[in-house]
C-alpha cells in the first residue's frame, strides 16, 4: 500500500531541507583531461603527484583486449609499479571491493586508478576508501556516509553514460540482501579524469545507445530538478545538447572520433550536473526494472523517460520548453507546445538509436512491488512533483508487452 500523499510530501520536504542544510557548496572536479593524449597526461599527473605504486581497477575484457594496458602505458614508461585488480564484473559487489582492498593493502599502492565503465569506477571508489579504513564496506551505504579520507582516485572511463567519473557516489551490490546500495561522500569525487574517445570506439551499438540515453536522462533530470544549486543548469543543458548532437552519429558510425568525444563530454557534464542535485523519478522507476528484470540501466531509462516527462505536465513545462530551444527542437510557440516538442524529440532520438518503446522482460506480476519501490525512491529526489502509484503503474503498463 502506497503511503498517503501528504506523508510522502512531508518526507520529501524534510529530505530536501536536510539535503540543503548539509550539502554546502558543490565540490568541483580537481582536473579533467580531454582528447587523444589525455591518458598520457593523466599518467604524467599521477607521477607529478609523487605516486610510485598504483592499484589499477578494471575488468577482464578490457585487459584481454589490451585497452587497459594501453591506457596506462605512460605509467609503465615512468617505472610506476602497477598492481592489477581486473576481476570487476557488471554490478560489482562488496566481495569485489574486498578483493581489491586486499590487493591495495598487500601492494602498498598509494592511489587507485579505474579504467573501465561505471562498474569498475564505482568499485575503485569504494576500494579507495579502504586505504584508510578497515571497517566492513557495507557500513558506508547511504548518502554522505563514506569517510572523507580516501586514497587519491584517478579515472579513465571507457563508456559514455554513467557519469561516475564526475560524481561522489558509487553503487555496490549487497548480495546478502540482494540490493544495490549507494555509497557517497565528498572523498569519492575523482582527483583527475581522462576522457579519451580512442577507448570508446569499440563499444557495441546497443551499449553506445543505452549508455547515451542514460547520460541524456541525467542531463534532463538535473535540469528539471527543483533544487537550484551550483552550475547544474549549465551542465545539464550542455549535456542534453551534446547527446542530441552526437549520439545518433556515435551509434551510426562507431569509429567517428568527434562523435565519441562529444558523447564522452556529454556524459561527463551530465555527471557533474547530477553530482549536485541527483537524479529523479525516471531513475526511481528504471532502478526497479534493473533489479527485478535485469534490464540494463540505460535501456531501462530509455523505456521510462518519455512517459515520466509527459506525466510531469505543467510542473516541468518551462524547463522542458527551455531544453526545446537549447537543442534546436523548437524555438517558438507557447511553452507547452515547445515542451511537448522536446518530449517528442526525446522519443524520436530513443527510436533512432534503436531502442524499442516496449520490452518483453517487463512482467506484470512484479508491477505492484516495482511501483511501491519506485515511489519510495522517488520521494527522496527533488523532482517537479511526486508521482502517484497509479501513474507509475500506467508507465509499467505502457512499456510492458505482457497481457
Ligand atoms: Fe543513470
Amino acid at each position: 500500500m502506497a503511503k498517503p500523499m501528504f506523508l510522502r510530501k512531508l518526507k520529501n520536504q524534510m529530505f530536501f531541507g536536510m539535503a540543503k542544510a548539509i550539502a554546502g557548496a558543490p565540490k568541483g572536479q580537481y582536473m579533467a583531461f580531454v582528447g587523444k593524449a589525455s591518458c598520457a597526461r593523466l599518467c604524467d599527473r599521477i607521477v607529478e603527484l609523487g605516486h610510485t605504486s598504483i592499484l589499477v581497477v578494471t575488468d577482464k575484457a578490457l585487459r584481454d583486449l589490451g585497452l587497459a594496458d594501453e591506457a596506462v602505458a605512460g605509467l609503465n614508461r615512468d617505472g610506476v609499479k602497477l598492481t592489477w585488480y581486473d576481476k570487476v564484473d557488471p554490478d560489482p559487489s562488496y566481495e569485489h571491493v574486498k578483493e581489491g582492498a586486499q590487493l591495495l593493502r598487500d601492494s602498498g599502492a598509494t592511489a587507485v586508478l579505474a579504467v573501465g565503465g561505471g562498474s569498475s569506477i564505482d568499485c575503485a571508489k569504494v576500494i579507495a576508501i579502504t586505504k584508510h579504513n578497515d571497517e566492513d564496506p557495507s557500513k558506508w551505504a547511504g548518502f554522505g556516509k563514506a569517510p572523507e579520507e580516501v586514497a587519491p582516485l584517478f579515472v579513465i572511463p571507457t563508456t559514455s553514460g554513467t557519469g561516475s567519473e564526475a560524481t561522489m557516489g558509487a553503487v555496490i551490490t549487497n548480495k546478502a540482501i540482494q540490493k544495490k546500495e549507494i555509497i557517497s561522500g565528498g572523498g569519492l569525487l575523482p582527483t583527475c579524469v581522462a576522457l579519451d574517445a580512442c577507448l570508446m570506439v569499440g563499444l557495441p551499438k546497443p551499449v553506445t545507445a543505452a549508455t547515451g540515453i542514460d547520460a541524456l536522462t541525467h542531463g534532463i533530470e538535473a535540469y528539471i530538478s527543483t533544487w537550484e544549486r551550483g552550475n547544474r543548469s549549465d551542465m545539464g543543458r550542455t549535456a542534453v545538447q551534446g547527446v542530441f548532437r552526437w549520439l545518433r552519429l556515435a551509434v551510426e558510425e562507431p569509429g567517428n572520433m568527434e562523435a565519441r568525444e562529444g558523447m564522452a563530454l556529454a556524459a561527463y557534464h551530465a555527471g557533474v550536473a547530477i553530482n549536485q542535485v541527483n537524479v529523479g523519478n525516471v531513475h526511481a522507476i528504471a532502478h526497479q526494472l534493473g533489479a527485478n528484470f535485469g534490464i540494463p540501466h540505460g535501456h531501462a531509462n530509455a523505456l521510462v523517460l518519455p512517459h515520466v516527462l509527459t506525466l510531469y505536465g505543467m510542473t516541468a513545462v518551462d524547463r522542458l520548453a527551455e531544453l526545446a530551444v537549447a537543442t534546436g527542437v523548437s524555438d517558438s510557440g507557447h511553452p507547452e507546445t515547445r515542451a511537448r516538442a522536446f518530449v517528442d524529440a526525446v522519443e524520436k532520438l530513443i527510436a533512432d538509436v534503436g531502442i524499442a518503446t516496449t520490452d518483453p522482460r517487463v512482467k506484470r506480476h512484479a508491477f505492484d512491488t516495482i511501483a511501491e519501490a519506485a515511489l519510495d525512491e522517488g520521494d527522496g529526489y527533488f523532482c517537479p512533483r511526486l508521482l502517484e502509484k497509479a501513474e507509475v503503474l500506467g508507465v509499467l503498463d505502457a512499456i510492458s508487452e505482457s497481457e
